[in-house]
């Protein structure tokens, strides 16, 4: 060991508290895999992190067991805030909560911009001002999507003059680059925080919180080698191709791991029957189940598709129901789980009116649910339109569950097709955004699934993967330490 490496972790869902979407689980996994690795040593650095959350209502209303911290003031420009911070309790690490006037009363994410702007303005200074509370300089401010690219600004433009921060170097990294925040010059001016003035960087949008973060931050990662690649396109950059391009030194793709232990189909108790690549035979109880479960004819031989997810444009559930449309001709089965868009709910619904004896669909968030629908499909569809990294077509991979996906973001990086890997596939991909290519692809895993033998390898090859943060975590260890090696700069 060399050296004690600090990194200040602000994000705003962390799994087992909170979690809306993928974000979530990086929140919770990603600090737990480095902490792990630091402990058993396998690094050459210590780390210290410290891991710093909202205090949303949603996680007081669990009662998770906590307590208190520390509390201070931070000031804007009209007033002093109050900031109350308290440590969760029975976690692996701790995760420290960070409360105040904008945060309470608020949704997790709200549907006014505003009020969102607000609170994760205040969330953000008011976490890096906690390291000042506990007289603790972070080494590396790692934050995390729009929501907390504010922080980065703040650390640029006070780093040249506030000691404390004066060495602290930050990492951005960008979980889904659409999702900007909104559009809030005065809450920018009510925290000082200057807008984005990068020129590459088009003039409407240099007051959006992820502006800033990109505009501010030493370096950028985003969640896949393949993301990282088409952010700095026209299709993929929503505006900040040219600004991506021009700094392409300073951004990298690390791919998300998972916490292998939590989907392991071998011991998971939520399923009808374990099974491993070792025991594939008892797996088909867990398709009959379901079948039953959801009043399905319980049929072996017909290929079961799933599709789990939210329901949004990004995630491309129109483009597999009406491609599932034009193969009416062929045997299937499709089972959807979600919630979401009300339109993308209603078509769900539409196909299920359509084919009554083949189609279900479930619109709700379930877990154990999901977990049912991983062991017992045959074909787990991921048509997004774009997928920075995604987590659940791993989830299925191990399951069992064969992905037919978008070659997109991290699914081409976590997917093998049969065309690029003739001896090693793990599922299909289609390249295109549009109905036809799925259908192809849909098609084209049908052939496969109707040879039996072939279809176990395809499975026994998507379980035995290692889809576990290892590499990842080691990969984050050495970007901080890179980091933190290189002086500061600041706006
Ligand atoms: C976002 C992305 C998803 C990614 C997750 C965690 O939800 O849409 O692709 O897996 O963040 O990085």
């Amino acid at each position: 060991m060399d050296q004690t490496l600090k990194v200040l972790f602000i994000i705003s869902e962390a799994e087992p508290m909170i979690k809306v979407g993928g974000l979530g689980d990086v929140g919770g996994t990603l600090p737990l895999a480095l902490q792990k690795l630091s402990d058993r040593q396998e690094t050459e650095t210590e780390l210290d992190i410290k891991v710093v959350i909202p205090y949303h209502d949603h996680i007081k209303q669990l009662n998770w067991p906590v307590e208190w911290v520390i509390n201070y003031k931070i000031q804007n420009r009209d007033s002093f805030l109050d900031v109350y911070v308290s440590k969760t309790l029975n976690t692996d690490i701790p995760i420290y909560l960070l409360d105040g006037e904008p945060i309470r009363n608020t949704d997790i994410y709200s549907s006014d911009t505003y009020v969102d702007a607000e609170k994760y303005a205040f969330f953000s200074c008011a976490a890096l001002e906690l390291c000042r509370a506990l007289k603790w300089t972070p080494d590396v401010l790692h934050a995390h999507d729009w929501h907390t690219a504010f922080g980065v600004k703040r650390l640029a433009q006070i780093r040249s003059f506030d000691r404390l921060f004066s060495k602290t170097k930050s990492l951005f990294t960008i979980h889904n680059l659409p999702y900007s925040g909104g559009n809030h010059p005065d809450v920018l001016y009510r925290y000082d925080l200057q807008p984005a003035y990068d020129p590459a960087i088009p003039d409407g949008m240099r007051s959006l919180p992820m502006a800033l973060g990109l505009d501010s931050a030493d370096h950028i990662s985003t969640v896949s080698h393949t993301y990282a690649k088409e952010i700095k396109t026209e299709a993929f950059g929503h505006g900040y191709q040219f600004f991506l391009q021009n700094h392409s030194d300073r951004v990298s793709g690390i791919l998300n791991g998972i916490l292998m232990e939590q989907w392991d189909p071998s011991t998971d108790q939520t399923l009808y029957k374990n099974f491993s690549a070792e025991s594939l035979d008892e797996r088909i109880h867990n398709k009959r189940m379901l079948q039953q479960e959801l009043w399905l004819p319980q049929k072996d031989e017909t290929p079961l598709f799933v599709m789990i997810g939210r329901m949004t444009y990004q995630k491309g559930f129109d483009l597999c129901i009406q491609a599932l449309r034009q193969m009416r001709d062929l045997n299937w089965q499709l089972i959807v789980l979600g919630t979401g868009e009300e339109s993308i709910q209603k078509a769900c619904v539409a196909l299920a009116n359509e084919f009554p004896d083949r189609v279900r669909v479930e619109i709700k968030y379930d877990s154990l649910l999901s977990k049912r629908l991983y062991a017992g499909g045959d074909l787990f569809l991921m048509p997004s339109r774009y997928e920075p990294c995604g987590i659940a077509q791993m989830i299925s991979m191990l399951f069992g569950c064969v992905p037919v996906a978008h070659a997109t973001g991290g699914l081409t990086d976590t997917i093998k097709d049969p065309e690029d890997y003739p001896d090693a596939y793990t599922g299909f991909l289609f390249a295109d955004t549009d109905i036809q290519a799925a259908e192809w692809a849909m098609r084209r895993s049908l052939t496969y699934f109707a040879d039996k033998p072939q279809w176990r390898e395809i499975q026994k090859r998507g379980m035995r993967q290692d889809f576990s943060w290892e590499k990842s975590a080691k990969e984050y260890i050495e970007l901080y330490r890179k980091l933190s090696a290189c002086p500061a700069s600041s706006d």
